[in-house]
This record gives structure tokens, C-alpha cells and sequence, in this order.
């Protein structure tokens, strides 16, 4: 199958959050499986990418966008990255979506406008690259949205002509691609389309919106928060359209990069472990500790957490647990960047418990690795997540993961407590302060027990969190959708 894979950013290139880890790997396993897969990323400005570079390809202007180019990159997963090149949108200091100082840019609709046109014209027969269309145009995230109302806008305009299946992932319903009505125009949105039934979203128009509306098939990425989205209380103002599309909807857990996020081999590491050899873990933890500039306490639990910090997270619950946290004589490292009132909070307890709570502000690939490895625990009290990694490489490196009871941590962590047998961490009873007291509770006392410990971070280390199987039911999700539709997929 030709697969396209559109994505605003991509691990180890561009990555903000989980979805740049998502690109890295489903892609790559997607092509181990036999498949073509081409992923689509803008050139953004500083990029290092290493692989073998084909013949670019020009783009003319195309109604109020200016000639781009798609650059092949050949990469060694055999995934070939095609670099979409404008550099009037895409050269620009600060991250994908926002400047140097945080604000979005002014043009974000134009920027990710252009990656979507962009991905749905590789799913056409006028697909720019010589001899490759698209079965299946994989869109991520509204950054992405518009691409399957685009391929839906050609079905209308030519229906004779054979288009990809189009497949939405939602990775977070929270972030909705929402931009003034009068983006229309400049987007090439038909006017049929711009109300309720189309891109309209309280009066404005949702990018996301029309990748729930128009795409074949919708995925998010943990089983449960396919079923939390369908209610109020989670749908974030969708759950009625994604309630009415249900029979599209699936939920498909992540998975983690193995090569990447392994601890008998990751080369973050300043040593290495695995299952039964845990002789390295204690040395990470006091290289961790000595990093941060805690003072090298080996019998002091070491609580941990790595995050964008935002309410979705639940940072201010941990500012609640600080006290009791302190006073149990453990301590807490985070590493995180985001909300300016929360990082001033998180800076703040740190001066004020300076031998039991580091923060490190800042995003640093490096240091999350050494976290994941060095720590005892780690915590995750999110009060909504779709999936969530962390979680999992938490596993993975035998540091059992608090979680709040929601989407992909229910999904991926076994309590311990309700199930000593296999437990692999400790899974809050609510999503407020009280509960994440009662998950630490039981942590803290589990790690009074180094049997029990053991056991607890055995399990977590011996799961099998690789992407095969996921990307099989993906590869189920592309085929059924075209089936639907009644085109069958290469
Ligand atoms: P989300 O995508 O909602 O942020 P995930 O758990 O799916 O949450 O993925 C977050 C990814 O981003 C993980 O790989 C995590 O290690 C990484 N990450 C988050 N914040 C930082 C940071 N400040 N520095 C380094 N890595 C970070
Ligand atoms: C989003 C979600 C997170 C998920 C990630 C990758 O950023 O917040 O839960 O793991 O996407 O799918």
C-alpha cells in the first residue's frame, strides 16, 4: 500500500510533544510491514536530517500559496521523508506553531493550510511526485485537519478520478485548529462546507473539525479516549459529530520506539540495565540526582515527572502533594516547559526545598532519558490523556508510573494494589489532589517493600510496548476504509 503519513513534526527532527515520537516510529514500522510509506513534514528551519537525498520537486503557487518544494530524504527506517520546502512559511526562529517568545504565528491557518493541500494532492492523480500516489493519506491532528476535506473537494470536483482514502488520527481533542470564518476563502474551503455540517465551529472555522467530518475513517490513540471523546464531558464541543460517526472511530494504543527507548542500549544513558539487572538503574539514579544538583541520596525515593506543563497534565495537583511529598523524605524531579504560572510555581518549590525538588525548565531530549532511567517512580496525574508515552518508556526503564484514571494510562498501566500479581504501577482512584495522596501512598509503601518493588518494575519491564501490532490495526483501519468507500487500496 502507498501510505502517506502527514505530520506537523516528526522525532528526532521536530518534536514538541507525542506526536513528534508517534511520526518517528509508525512510519517506520508501517514500512517494515512492506509498505511505501512517504511522511510529509515541513521544512523547518535548522533541521538536521541525514539519509539519501532524491530530486526536489517544484510546487507552482497555488491560490494564495506561494511555489513550494518537496524534497525526498530516503531515510534508513526505508521511510522516505518528503521535506516540504517554503521557506516564506516554514524558515522561521522559534518552534512548529509558535515564535520565539510563545505566541502562535499570525499565518499558522496558511502554514498548515499548505501541508494539508499538500497531502491531499499526493493522494490524487495529480500527485506532484513522478510515479507515486497515495492509497491512503494519513492526516495527524488539525495541523493536518483540511487534507480530507481537500481529497473530498476533488471527489466532488472529479469524481471519475481516482483519490486516497483519507485517515484523521486525533492525538488531542484540546487542540482544534480554530482560525476566523474569513480563513475560508484564503484556504479554498467550497462555501458548502463552511457551515455546521462542514468546517463551522461556533462561528469559526475548525481545521480539526473538517478532518472529523470529512475523513473516510477517525482514529485517536488510546481505546478509551476513543469512548471518553463520545461524552460531554471529554468531547471538547465534538463529542456530538464523533458520536455520530462512531462506526468510524477507532482507538488505537501507541506504541514506543524500542530502538529509541530502550534501557539495555539507549545511548542517553551513562549506564546501562534491563529485567534482573538493575545494578545500572542505581547508578542512573545517582547520576541523575548529581545532575540535577540533589544531593546523591540512594535510599530517598526519587519521584519524577517530564511534561508539558499545562492543567491537562495535573502539575498543580503535584504542587498540592508537595508538602507530603517533602515531608515522606523522597525526592522530586521534573523536568518540564509551558504555562508561565505553573514554571514559576515548580521554580519556587525548588528554591524552597533545594536538597528534595529540582526543576529543570526547558525542553532536553537528554535529560528526559536520564529521568526515565534514574528515577524510582514517575508521575502522570493527568486529568485528560489521550495516550501518553511516558507513561510507558516509565515502564520500560523499570520506573512504575502514578497515573490519573483516563485514556491511554488506563490503557497501558496495571495497578499494583488491585492486582499484586501483575501490577506495573499505581493508577488514581479520581483525578484530584486526594487521590494522587492515596496513589503516592501506595507507591511509597510498595517501595518499602524491595521485594514487591522488584516484582512491580519486573512487569513493567517485561511488556511488550512495540508498535507492531498497532501498526497492524491501522493497516486494518486504511483497508476497511477504502473498502467502505469502495476503493480498493493497492
Ligand atoms: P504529550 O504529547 O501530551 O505532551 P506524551 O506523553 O504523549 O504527551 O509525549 C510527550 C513526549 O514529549 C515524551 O517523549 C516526553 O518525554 C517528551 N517531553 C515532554 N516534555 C519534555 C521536555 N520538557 N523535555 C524533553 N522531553 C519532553
Ligand atoms: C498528544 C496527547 C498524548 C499522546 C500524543 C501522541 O499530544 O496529549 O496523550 O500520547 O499526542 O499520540
Amino acid at each position: 500500500m502507498n501510505i502517506l503519513f502527514a505530520t506537523p513534526e516528526c522525532a528526532p527532527y521536530v518534536k514538541t510533544g507525542g506526536l513528534g515520537d508517534v511520526s518517528g516510529a509508525l512510519p517506520a514500522t508501517l514500512a517494515s510491514l512492506g509498505h511505501d510509506v512517504k511522511l510529509l513534514l515541513p521544512a523547518y528551519k535548522d533541521m538536521q536530517v541525514s539519509g539519501e537525498v532524491g530530486e526536489s520537486v517544484d510546487l507552482a503557487p497555488y491560490g494564495q500559496w506561494p511555489a513550494a518544494q518537496l524534497l525526498p530524504v530516503k531515510l534508513a527506517s526505508g521511510v522516505t521523508l518528503l521535506l516540504l520546502a517554503c521557506p516564506a512559511l516554514y524558515q522561521r526562529n522559534g518552534g512548529p506553531y509558535v515564535d520565539a517568545s510563545g505566541s502562535d504565528y499570525a499565518d499558522n491557518a496558511m502554514r498548515f493550510g499548505m501541508l494539508s493541500r499538500v497531502a491531499a494532492l499526493l493522494g490524487t492523480v495529480h500527485s506532484p511526485l513522478p510515479g507515486w500516489t497515495a492509497d491512503v493519506v494519513h492526516a495527524n491532528d488539525w495541523p493536518c485537519g483540511l487534507a480530507p476535506l481537500y481529497l473530498a473537494q476533488s471527489r466532488m470536483l472529479a469524481p471519475q478520478e481516482r483519490t486516497a482514502t483519507s485517515v484523521v488520527t486525533i492525538h488531542n481533542l484540546a487542540f482544534q485548529g480554530v482560525f476566523p470564518m474569513e480563513t475560508a476563502d484564503l484556504l479554498g474551503v467550497a462555501p458548502m462546507w463552511r457551515g455546521i455540517d462542514g468546517v463551522e465551529f461556533w462561528g469559526q472555522l475548525s481545521m480539526l473539525k473538517a478532518g472529523l467530518q470529512f475523513a473516510d475513517a477517525i482514529t485517536t490513540v488510546s481505546p478509551t479516549y476513543a469512548r471518553e471523546i463520545q461524552t460531554q464531558a471529554h468531547g471538547v464541543g465534538f463529542d456530538g459529530i464523533l458520536r455520530a460517526r462512531s462506526a468510524r472511530l477507532h482507538g488505537i494504543l501507541n506504541g514506543i520506539d524500542t530502538h529509541v527507548w530502550n534501557p539495555q542500549t539507549d545511548p542517553l544513558l551513562p549506564f546501562h540495565f534491563g529485567p534482573g539487572r538493575l545494578e545500572g538503574k542505581a547508578s542512573c539514579k545517582a547520576a541523575l540526582q548529581g545532575r540535577v544538583g540533589l544531593p546523591v541520596w540512594s535510599d530517598a525515593m526519587v519521584l519524577s515527572m517530564v511534561s508539558r506543563l499545562t492543567p491537562q497534565k495535573g502539575v498543580d495537583l503535584v504542587l498540592a502533594a508537595l508538602p507530603r511529598i517533602v515531608e515522606s523524605g523522597a525526592q522530586l524531579v521534573v523536568l518540564g516547559n509551558g504555562e508561565p504560572a505553573l514554571q514559576d510555581a515548580l521554580r519556587a518549590a525548588a528554591r524552597q526545598h533545594p536538597q528534595q525538588v529540582a526543576v529543570t525548565l526547558g525542553f532536553d531530549e537528554g535529560l528526559a532519558h536520564l529521568i526515565e532511567a534514574g528515577a524510582d517512580a514517575f508521575l502522570m496525574p493527568s486529568r485528560f490523556e489521550p495516550c501518553g508515552l511516558n507513561q510507558m518508556y516509565s515502564q520500560a526503564y523499570g520506573t512504575p508510573p502514578i497515573v490519573g484514571p483516563v485514556g491511554g494510562l488506563l490503557d497501558s498501566v496495571t495497578d499494583a494494589s488491585a492486582d499484586p500479581a501483575h501490577g506495573t504501577g499505581f493508577v488514581m482512584k479520581a483525578c484530584d489532589a486526594a487521590a494522587l495522596h492515596d496513589a503516592l501512598a501506595r507507591a511509597q509503601g510498595a517501595f518499602r517493600d524491595p521485594k514487591r518493588w522488584r516484582r512491580i518494575q519486573a512487569n513493567g519491564m517485561s511488556r511488550n510496548f512495540g508498535w507492531e501490532d498497532s501498526a497492524h490495526q491501522y493497516l486494518e483501519v486504511y483497508q476497511r476504509a477504502a473498502l467502505q468507500r469502495g476503493a480498493l487500496p493497492a
